[in-house]
């Protein structure tokens, strides 16, 4: 059977790799050059195939080409595209009314959101929720909480962090190009410490175990001083910056900090939430309990939603009014969470995302014992990474990665780079990924690295 532009999306697409022309196909070529004349040059893509369907591990190009998704458009997807739930849901509420603005005149499934965030972000006290509709505004705002409820301007951020692209999370992330290249000034009252980054700690790993908390605490002593720190925002599992995995220790030790010291801990599980990691959120690995997390992403299945959520002194700092915008929490967005959040719970995609590791990471593993080009393996659940390095020393190599991602991408397996040297490749599959295309995808990634 070959795929076209009519096949309809979602979990019953033929569950398959399948290419029909090169990639990208002359139809993808087509609408590219279209794209060229009407779309802005600051929007890149990873890979030029224009999409007419997906679902389950899969995205179908307007060529007919079925392609294996190891990226879930960022981490996003993890439910699936048009997931079964999601869609009954959305439908249904379009249907009825797409939007008032909750500030204007509120509506329930506003309501039944926090209420699910509440219950499923870490910790057992009272919670409220504020929704918004991307990551970095959900940042922003979490941002605007701590510094209300604690009279502090200061914010703490890490090296190799990504919070988005608005001025503030501009200032927040650490990596200039793309992101920040000739958009400063950026918002003052951020300050960057190091990273506990086990394979680029200075020392390795075990000394990152043994230091990273002091030269933290010390620096943030030093140079800020902790009666001025508002909070400090940290991805429990960093995203772009390479899907850098923290020491044992370093996240319970930096929230104790912080709660010592009058400081809002705030962990952007932006990328890491909603089951990715094997856990609900990245922050319960080791029962750390954040005063606010930020989610987004797979919140709602591919819908754009955002949340703050958090400790109920804090959020309620805030005066009426104080919050919100136009859009946030768009009736419509919210039923796509609520879909989105029954599916994850009706189909264990925590114990999916595990599943996943357990199959990923002994074959990347293997990989790299084959590659010396591969100097790090890392992650949990389906948030896994590979770093490539000139083999021998740790300096990265991005052209190294480009090419195996583009080598897979060829071949009909989607995959994303990322890392602030670019020489991280990075595994998002949906976690509804069958293990038929997640061993092919693991095949072609091989076939790559041996072409290197
Ligand atoms: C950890 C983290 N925070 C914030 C953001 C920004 O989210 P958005 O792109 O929805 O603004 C991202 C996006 O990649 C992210 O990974």
């Amino acid at each position: 059977m070959s795929l076209n532009a009519a096949t309809p999306g979602g979990p019953s697409l033929p569950q398959r790799r399948n290419l029909v022309t090169e990639i990208p196909g002359p139809r993808s070529r087509g609408l590219f050059e279209r794209r060229q004349h009407s779309v802005a040059r600051g929007l890149s893509h990873v890979l030029p195939v224009f999409v007419s369907a997906a679902g389950g591990g899969v995205v179908v190009d307007v060529d007919g080409n079925s392609l294996i998704d190891f990226g879930s458009g960022i981490a996003v997807t993890s439910v699936g595209n048009s997931a079964d739930l999601v869609v009954t849901r959305v439908t249904e509420q379009v249907a009825q009314f797409t939007h008032t603005c909750f500030m204007v005149a509120p509506y329930e499934g506003y309501v039944e959101v926090c209420e699910q965030l509440n219950r499923l972000t870490p910790g057992d006290f009272d919670k409220r929720s504020a929704l918004f509709n991307s990551g970095a505004e959900a940042v922003e705002n979490a941002v605007k909480v701590a510094r209300h409820a604690t009279g502090r301007d200061a914010v703490v951020v890490f090296d190799h962090a990504y919070h988005g692209r608005t001025n503030l999370t501009m200032a927040m992330t650490a990596k200039n190009m793309p992101y920040k290249e000739g958009f400063g000034p950026f918002a003052g009252e951020v300050y960057r410490m190091p990273m506990a980054y086990p394979y680029r700690w200075p020392g390795g790993p075990a000394a990152c175990q043994a230091e990273a908390l002091d030269v933290v605490t010390n620096l943030i002593h030093a140079q800020v001083g902790e009666e001025n720190v508002a909070a400090v925002v940290i991805e429990p599992i960093q995203g772009e910056g390479g899907f850098v995995v923290p020491p044992a220790g370093f996240l319970p030790g930096l929230a104790t900090y912080c709660r010592a010291n009058g400081i809002v801990f705030i962990a952007d599980e932006i990328q890491s939430g909603f089951c990715r990691t094997g856990n609900w959120f990245a922050c319960d690995a080791e029962n750390v309990v954040p005063d606010l997390v930020t989610t987004a992403k797979g919140i709602a299945g591919g819908l754009p939603l955002a949340g703050v959520t958090g400790r109920a002194d804090l959020m309620d700092a805030v005066h009426p009014g104080g919050l919100g915008g136009t859009y946030g929490g768009n009736p419509v967005a919210c039923a796509a969470a609520l879909g989105a959040i029954e599916t994850m719970e009706k189909e264990d995609l925590v114990g999916a995302a595990k599943a996943i590791e357990n199959i990923m990471l002994p074959r990347l593993r293997k990989i790299a014992e084959a590659n010396p080009v591969i100097g790090d393996v890392r992650g949990r659940g389906a948030m896994l990474a590979i770093e490539l390095v000139k083999p021998g020393t740790t300096d990265p190599d991005a052209a190294a990665a480009s090419k195996v991602a583009k080598a897979c991408h060829g071949n009909g397996l989607l995959v994303l780079t990322c890392g602030t040297y670019g020489n991280v490749l990075r595994f998002l599959p949906p976690l509804v990924i069958g293990q038929p295309l997640l061993d092919e995808g693991l095949g072609i990634l091989e076939d790559a690295f041996s072409k290197l």
